[in-house]
């Protein structure tokens, strides 16, 4: 059965739980819904060195090419069909610009953040990166 956006909001919020956040104390989570159906999930990861912190985002995508099932051939591209991001001190939490061209290269179709009031809101992915520089540029 499809996963529907709140559902892989709770995704990323349980993930967001096992967030490395001591210097900034803002956790945030991201769960990526694959062409397969797979979920991927992923926190930030922060660093005494401040500026070696990694997104929530790009942990998940990290993971999503280090984990594939199959051997595969290099350069081979998953698509992520939904990209959900939770901050468990802030909604809703937009994913920064270096994810956002991390989410554009795997042809992210659109993000879900939560509303407000906790209810799932759907962003394009054009509408987050207008004008992305991606893959088809090369
Ligand atoms: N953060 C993410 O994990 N994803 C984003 O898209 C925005 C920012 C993290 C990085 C850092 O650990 C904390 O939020 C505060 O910037």
């Amino acid at each position: 059965m499809a996963v529907s956006d709140a559902e892989l909001l709770d995704h990323a919020r349980a993930a967001a739980h096992s967030a490395y956040a001591p210097y900034s104390d803002f956790p945030v989570g991201a769960a990526l819904l694959l062409e397969d159906g797979r979920i991927v999930t992923g926190c930030n990861v922060e660093n005494a060195s401040y500026g070696l912190t990694i997104c929530a985002e790009r942990t998940a995508a990290g993971r999503m090419i280090a984990e594939r099932e199959e051997a595969r051939t290099a350069g081979e591209r998953p698509r992520i069909i939904a990209a959900a991001v939770v901050g468990l001190k802030a909604a809703p939490c937009h994913p920064c610009g270096a994810c956002r061209q991390v989410l554009g290269e795997f042809s992210c179709d659109r993000v879900i953040v939560e509303g407000s009031s906790g209810d799932p809101v759907s962003i394009s992915f054009t509408d987050l990166l207008p004008h992305a520089f991606g893959p088809d540029a090369l």
